[in-house]
């Protein structure tokens, strides 16, 4: 039965991202199967832009221990959709912010002694508050320096309500397997952890692990690993942990046209044709997240498999791909911009590197635009598409 709005939304969207909510499921227990411990799900930044309401439902039954977020209005947004379990806000908080984190019961990074008065003036009762250290290995950005702990500990004694729970650090390279900072990275953070241990620290979470280092580093797993992407499926190669890829993008065909030889293709006429050729336009642009800068490379799949090379400029709202004949699509039709379709796969790897950027610049980068939809099964929305357009 097709709901109204279900309705509406597929006869009019001009692309959508399909979420496979079982995929999101089976890659967060394949994760913790693997590593054998417990996963703290990152969601941050409205779970890479894919909605954190979306992808916290289709993790909610599986009852994450602990899930990761940036600030602390969105561990706010995670309690109101229910969730009742450990909250880490990843990149801290400012002042103003301490009697959310009470409230709603979210622990924070803490990085600066600064933040030790903060969280002690801010209280609103006198019951022990626990929150992770985070700890500068060799990121650069948040975290006591690793050979500076010692020093911060110092402070913590002044202020005996505030409990160091965890602790924890960032990875800078461990998408590179060769990488000798990674290894360094996990010496330094050992070493933290063992002077917090002869301090008598309680500390029971150790944790370093993103999802590269899920894939390539066992060392770095500790106590609990914290994947964001591989959730949606990314495996970096050389991986031995099998994924399934949970996202896939689709956009629709505007028109099917023919364009003479000699004719140029988008802003700035960089494209100029060699031959006469048949071109579809493609509903998606920048400002969708179909980024300028994945052309000249980029391509689209058709529903029946064909590839669509992307020609000249991405537009904001528009794109334009070859096809072979003009047969190869039908205005209204739906072409693949991401992931994988009846064995063939757009990867977000190949994606990312088109704009050589990063594959979690390509998820959260998706515009507002966008329909965000949860689809049940790999056949995604086809079924019902292909019901309203019979
Ligand atoms: C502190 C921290 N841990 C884990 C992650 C998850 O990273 P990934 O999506 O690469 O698994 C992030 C995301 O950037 C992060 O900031």
């Amino acid at each position: 039965m097709v709901s109204v709005e279900q309705e509406r939304d597929l006869a009019t969207f001009r692309s959508v991202l399909e979420v496979w909510s079982d995929a999101v499921r089976s890659n967060y227990e394949a994760i913790a199967r693997y590593t054998g411990r417990p996963v703290m799900a990152v969601l941050k930044s409205d779970a890479y832009g894919l909605g954190l309401g979306l992808i916290y439902s289709a993790l909610r039954d599986l009852a994450p221990p602990w899930i990761g977020v940036a600030n602390p209005w969105e561990g706010v947004r995670l309690r109101r959709l229910g969730y009742r379990g450990r909250v880490l806000v990843l990149s801290g908080f400012l002042p103003e912010e301490v009697p959310l984190l009470a409230q709603w019961s979210l622990t924070p990074a803490v990085y600066d002694v600064q933040q030790l008065s903060w969280l002690w003036h801010g209280r609103v009762d006198p019951t022990p508050f626990a929150f992770h250290l985070k700890v500068d290995t060799g990121m650069g950005r948040l975290g006591v320096l690793w050979d500076r702990v010692d020093e911060f500990t110092g402070h913590l004694r002044r202020f005996p309500g505030l409990v160091p729970e965890g602790v924890f650090s960032n990875l800078a390279c461990a998408d590179r397997p060769e990488d000798p900072l990674t290894p360094l990275q996990v010496e330094r953070f050992r070493e933290v952890c063992r002077f917090l241990q002869d301090e008598g620290w309680p500390v029971g979470w150790r944790h370093l692990a993103n999802s590269a280092a899920i894939h390539y580093w066992p060392d770095a797993w500790m106590d609990l690993v914290r994947p964001g992407l591989s959730l949606y499926g990314w495996t970096p190669p050389g991986s031995r942990l099998g994924l399934t890829m949970a996202v896939r993008w689709w956009a629709r065909v505007l028109q099917v046209r023919h364009l003479p030889a000699g004719w140029t293709v988008g802003y700035g006429a960089r494209c100029r044709l060699d031959s006469d050729r048949w071109v579809a336009v493609i509903g998606v642009g920048y400002f969708d997240g179909y980024d300028r800068r994945f052309s000249p490379q980029a391509y689209m799949l058709s529903r029946r498999g064909e590839r669509l090379p992307v020609l000249g400029t991405i537009s904001m709202d528009m794109t334009v791909v070859g096809v072979g004949s003009p047969s190869s699509v039908r205005p209204g039709e739906p072409v693949l911009l991401l992931g994988e379709w009846q064995g063939q796969r757009i990867d977000l790897g190949d994606v990312a590197a088109w704009a050589q950027t990063a594959p979690h610049e390509v998820l959260s980068r998706l515009g507002p635009r966008v329909s965000r939809r949860v689809v049940r099964d790999a056949g995604g929305f086809w079924p019902l598409w292909d019901q309203l357009h019979a």
